[in-house]
Order: structure tokens, then sequence, then C-alpha cells
């Protein structure tokens, strides 16, 4: 499928119930109309994606807002204010938002993405796109066009231009369906921003009436087998994996010395340039033919918490596995 700039092109493509993938500040979006359960049939089918897993309405404007969800509680109206466009997702109540979009739950996710592409589509269009990321389901997301493409190929009907994602991790997600707010995924607007803009605690964690499948145990992940490891224990580790034999990269913060065989990655020392490049490294160490992606564990601190949730599904469960090698 061709990657072009051409907003009008993609504009028709959504009129006549065509599946767009777009740029957005986190991640490429794979968008259709959202008030055509036909047309957002073909994104679960393309993505592989079970029915009942919810997608994120994107809008253009916040007054947007009571056409997709019922109620709009003092506090949506806030956040928007405070943080959109920007990757916030808030859940709201249902309003006409089509069941197969918000996956059979009686809520809706909404979210209005900072990036120009994507607003000048979303005003163009002048609907709601419903968009969740463009890759596979479980897969790493796209933060550039050509990773869409690769991936999904001719399976998209247009593939809009936008450069790299400037964020690179999926949006934070916020509840407003019950009386206090719940932190569903952390993204890069932190749950104490979220608290200072609202001047009330957050809940985090899984609650019942709300399915959020990002927050699988096993989400976002490479092929490779991926494992993470703290900065003390990486030298000792590559050696081991090496002496079984094991194909490996390094995905290391620190600059430490390895053995020849093992190819280092360096990545962004502070957080938001990690945040940015992690999906490509993934995405590039996925196509080498490694037995073994190992990871410099990151901080535990506030500004990693995104990442660290990201890379702790990604590996799935065997993070721990090399801490004491
Ligand atoms: O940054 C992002 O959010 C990107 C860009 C394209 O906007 N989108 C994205 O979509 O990450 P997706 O589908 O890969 O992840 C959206 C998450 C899913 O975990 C989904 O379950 C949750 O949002 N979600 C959407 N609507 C929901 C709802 N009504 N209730 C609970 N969770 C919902
Ligand atoms: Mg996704």
């Amino acid at each position: 499928m061709a990657i072009t700039t051409d907003i009008t092109l993609a504009v028709e493509q959504l009129r006549r119930g065509g599946v767009v993938a777009f740029p957005t500040e986190t991640v490429y979006g794979l968008g259709a109309d959202a008030s055509n359960p036909a047309a957002t049939q073909r994104i679960f089918t393309i993505k592989g994606r079970p029915a009942n897993h919810p997608l994120i309405v994107h809008i253009g404007d916040a007054g947007m807002m009571p056409e997709w969800a019922r109620e709009i509680p003092p506090a949506a109206r806030r956040l928007a204010g405070c943080f959109w466009p920007g990757p916030l997702t808030l859940i709201l109540k249902r309003g006409k938002a089509p069941m197969e979009v918000t996956g059979g739950q009686d809520s809706v996710g909404l979210r209005m993405p900072d990036h120009p592409v994507a607003l000048e589509l979303l005003r163009a269009f002048g609907g709601g796109i419903a968009a969740p990321s463009a890759n596979r389901f479980g897969r790493v997301s796209p933060t550039r066009a050509v990773h869409v493409r690769d991936e999904l190929g001719d399976d998209v009907d247009l593939i809009l231009e936008g450069g790299n994602c400037r964020v690179g991790l999926e949006s934070t997600i916020l509840s407003l369906i019950d009386e206090q707010p719940r932190l569903l995924r952390p993204g890069a607007i932190s749950q104490a921003e979220l608290e200072i803009a609202l001047g009330e605690t957050i809940l985090t964690g899984t609650q019942t009436t709300v399915r959020a499948p990002g927050m699988l145990d096993s989400h976002y992940a490479p092929h490779t087998r991926m494992l993470i490891c703290p900065t003390e224990n990486l030298v000792a580790a590559a050696v081991n994996l090496i002496s079984q034999n094991q194909r490996l990269a390094v995905m290391q913060r620190t600059p430490l010395q390895f053995s020849a065989g093992i190819l280092t990655w360096p990545m962004p020392e502070h957080a938001t340039g990690y945040g940015q490049a992690l999906y490509a490294a993934l995405r590039d160490l996925d196509q080498r033919g490694l037995d073994v992606i190992l990871v410099e564990q990151p901080p535990d601190d506030p500004a990693w918490r995104a990442i660290n949730d990201r890379l702790g599904r990604a590996s799935h469960d065997v993070r721990h596995s090399l801490a004491e090698p």
C-alpha cells in the first residue's frame, strides 16, 4: 500500500467505508468511520482483534464529546481542557457510539490526538474516527508510516505519512465511568498530572466494569524473546546467554562493554527519548534473526512508568528470570 500525504484521498476512503492508517503523536492508528459498523468491523478483521476489545473514537474537537458519550462529567471537560489535543483517552458512558466500536460495552473511549495530520484529517472528515494502533493484535505499535506498510501491507486502503511519532507510546487511558477516576493504562500524561488537574486521587489497576485489552499480560510484544535485566547483572546475563549459543542483542542505556558477537543497541538515557525510540528499536531488532533481546531495566521511577509497563508486557512474565543469573 502506497504511503501518501493526500488528506482528501484519505477522507474519501473514510466516507466510503475504507480503512486508513494515520499518524498521531503517540502511535499510528488504523482508522475507520466510527459511525459505520461495517467499516469498523474491517479494523477487527485486519488486526485479528477479538470483537469484544473496544476501539478509541478520535475526535477533532472536545465539543464533539456529547455526540459519542451520553454524560460528560465536569472532570471530563476539565481534563479535555487541560490535555487535549494530547495523549489522553477518556472512558465515558456510551452515547451514540455503536456497540461494534465499544466492544459491546456501555462505555466509549474518546481522544483528541495532537498531531497536525490527524487533526487535519479529523476536521476534513468531520466525524469520529475509530482507531486502535495500526498493528496486528498483541504486537508492537507502529511509530512510523513504513512500520504500518511493512506489517499490514495491502490490507489497509491508505496510509497517511506523518513522520516519526513524537511520544512513541500509546495514550494514557483514564476511566471516568465510576465515582472515582481510574487509570487503565499509563502513558505520557502522568497520574500526578491528572491528579493535579482534577484535584483528587486516581485509582489504579483493573476494574470489573471496564475491559481494556492493553492490560493483557502479554501485549506490545516482538516475536523475539525479550528479557529484562537490572544494569548490575547485564554483563553476566549476556555472558550466560552467549554460553548457551543464544544470538543476542542488548538494549542498553548505560554504555557497558560486551564481548564480541553481541549486538549492542544504545537507547536514550531519558524517558522521553527512550519512549520515542522503543517500538522502532524492537521492530528493527525483531528482524535480525536473534534468539534474545536483552533489555537493561529502566529506573523504577514515575517518568518511566509507561515504558516499564510496555516492557513488562512485551517481555511477558519472564522479566525476573535473569535478575539473579
Ligand atoms: O495512543 C493511543 O491510544 C493509540 C492512538 C492510535 O490513538 N490507540 C491505541 O489503541 O493504542 P488500541 O486499541 O491499541 O488501545 C486502546 C485501548 C485498548 O486497551 C482498549 O481496550 C481501550 O483502549 N479502550 C477503548 N475503549 C474502551 C472502553 N470503552 N472501555 C475500556 N477500555 C477501552
Ligand atoms: Mg494497540
